[in-house]
This record gives structure tokens, C-alpha cells and sequence, in this order.
């Protein structure tokens, strides 16, 4: 029986295991995959009794998933080079060498359904001049901005935050970490044209392909978001990383003036696909008729 889970506080609300056990079952794999309540004081302590138990590994989610990584770095554990760069590590896995991996799904979550769920997709990589607008700059949106620099030529990211200083934090350490990696001799390309902005102009609307709201606002019980789709390009692609409701008023509305949309659902769905392989030896694979009825499970009571 292989052992894996996801490690949070609050875990309740995680829909993890309900997301595992439907992989677990499509593939008839002798596993199981357990919700588990660690609160910030015992981090240290449950990491290691879940390794000492046998599990293969584990999800790592609010609020551990920065101390789980500064935790890898201090022990030397493997790290990916994607939980390097976002400084946040969301699953664990004992690779084939037996050492202890850290690494970050999310951003292989977004992509993927960036990819998979929008037929405008292949726009983002063939117009020549585009931009991006970020919502928010906390967690998910360090790992979203990773990403696009990292796969999608955008000449420009803009990063929209509550607290200013965040989003100038987050756009000045992703200028400052691909031009580093240039001088040591990296192949990365240096990305400087990502800015903080404190609102969205008309300039700025008219030359978008992409906006992602990273925020919690729109979510089930928060605030809705409130922001003015007037300006914004007709072709350009709105996702909402919020899956709970999966149409949120900004896909609505989106959606309502004719810009194509991505829901929030997929970027949970495909985030748990690694851990998933790693620990449990399958990659998985999803057709679309069970995508809808696995996001009709997760969405469910
Ligand atoms: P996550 O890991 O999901 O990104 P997070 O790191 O706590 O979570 O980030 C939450 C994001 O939602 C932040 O950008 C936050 O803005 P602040 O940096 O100003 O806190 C944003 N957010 C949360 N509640 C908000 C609200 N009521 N209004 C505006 N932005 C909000």
C-alpha cells in the first residue's frame, strides 16, 4: 500500500483527496492519499514522521509551502529548479537515488490548463506584440509569473496588487533572477519588462492577451473583484485561478463581452499530476469526458 497526503492548516477544505482518490481509483492503485492537519509548530516534526512511516511523499499547502522549501534548502535536499526560483515547494518525493526532492507544481498546473483549456492558446505565442496583466502578487502569482517568463514571449508582464510594494517586490525579483542567471553563465534569458502597476490603462488594456486574477477576491465568501473589462483587448484570454464558483463574475463578464476564458479547476486538477506519477508510478491522464466528471466530484458537497 503506497502512502502519500497533503500537509496544511487549516485541511479541511482541501480537495486533494478527493482529487488522488479519483486517480487512485481510475488506475486501480493499492494507495491511499490523506488529508493532514499540521499546524506551523509540528511542521518540522510531521515531515520527518511521515518520511520514518513510509510515506512516498506528500502535497505541501497553506501556509507551509515557503517553510517546507527553506526546510529543503537548510538539510540540502534536491530542489527543482522551479521551487528555486519561486521559493515555495508544494509536493515531496523520494526520487530513484533515494534523496528526498522538493519541488512546485503549480506552475506546471497553470500552464497545462492555460494550454489545454484555451483554444486561443496558440495566440499567445504568435502575436508579436502582447502583454500580460497579473492580479495580485502572493504565492500563486510568483509561481504564475515563473511561468509565463519561463514559456510564453510576453513582451511585457504587469503585475496589479492591493499592496503596491508586493507587486513591485515580485517584478523586481524576477528581473533580478534571470539577469543573475545570464552573468553565471545560465541559458536563461534576462526578463526585464515586468512592472508593478496601480491600475490598468487604456495603453495598457488595448495591447493585453492575457489577465489572470491569482487573488481570492470572487471566491465563495470573499469580496467579488472588482475591476473594469471596458479596455480590455476582445481576444484577450481571461483565466480565473478562483474555482470555487468556476465561473466567477470576472469569467462572466469576460465571457459576456466575448473574450475567450479559462476556469480555475484545471490548474488543481493538473498541479496534483506529479506528485501523483512520482509516488504512485503513473502519470495521469485525463480524457474530457472525465475532466468534467472529476471537476463535477471535486465541485460537489
Ligand atoms: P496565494 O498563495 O493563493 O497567492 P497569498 O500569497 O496570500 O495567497 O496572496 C493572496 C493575494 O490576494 C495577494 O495578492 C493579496 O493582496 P495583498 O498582497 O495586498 O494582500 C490578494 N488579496 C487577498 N484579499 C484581497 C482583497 N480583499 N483585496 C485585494 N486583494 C486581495
Amino acid at each position: 500500500m503506497i502512502k502519500a497526503g497533503v500537509i496544511g492548516y487549516p485541511i479541511s477544505h482541501s480537495l486533494s483527496p478527493k482529487l488522488h482518490g479519483y486517480l487512485l481509483q481510475k488506475y486501480n492503485i493499492k494507495g491511499s492519499y490523506e488529508a493532514i492537519e499540521v499546524k506551523p509548530e509540528n511542521l518540522k516534526q510531521e515531515f520527518d514522521r511521515l518520511l520514518e512511516e513510509g510515506y512516498a511523499g506528500f502535497n505541501i499547502t497553506i501556509p507551509h509551502k515557503e517553510k517546507v522549501f527553506e526546510l529543503a534548502q537548510k538539510r540540502g535536499y534536491k530542489i527543482t529548479s522551479i521551487a528555486n526560483a519561486v521559493k515555495a515547494a508544494n509536493t515531496i518525493y523520494i526520487d530513484d537515488t533515494k534523496s528526498i526532492v522538493a519541488t512546485n507544481s503549480d506552475t506546471f498546473g497553470f500552464y497545462e490548463n492555460l494550454r489545454k483549456g484555451s483554444n486561443n492558446f496558440k495566440l499567445l505565442n504568435s502575436s508579436a506584440s502582447k502583454s500580460a496583466i497579473i492580479l495580485g502578487a502572493g504565492g500563486a502569482a510568483n509561481a504564475i509569473v515563473y511561468n509565463l517568463i519561463a514559456n510564453c514571449q510576453f513582451e511585457k508582464i504587469y503585475i496589479l496588487n492591493r499592496t503596491k510594494e508586493k507587486a513591485l517586490k515580485l517584478a523586481n525579483y524576477y528581473e533580478n533572477y534571470f539577469i543573475k542567471n545570464k552573468l553565471s553563465g545560465d541559458e536563461l534569458i534576462p526578463f526585464n519588462h515586468i512592472e508593478a502597476i496601480e491600475e490598468i490603462t487604456f495603453e495598457i488594456a488595448a495591447k493585453t492577451s492575457l489577465l489572470v486574477n491569482t487573488t481570492s477576491l470572487g471566491m465563495k465568501n470573499q469580496p467579488e473583484l472588482n475591476i473594469n473589462l471596458a479596455h480590455l483587448n476582445k481576444s484577450a484570454i481571461v483565466y480565473d485561478i478562483v474555482y470555487n464558483p468556476l465561473f466567477t463574475s470576472l469569467l462572466k463578464t469576460a465571457q459576456s463581452r466575448g473574450n475567450p476564458i479559462v476556469t480555475g479547476i484545471g490548474m488543481l486538477i493538473y498541479q496534483a499530476f506529479e506528485g501523483f506519477e512520482k509516488w504512485f508510478g503513473i502519470k495521469p491522464e485525463l480524457s474530457s469526458e472525465e475532466f468534467a466528471e472529476l471537476t463535477k466530484i471535486l465541485l460537489s458537497k
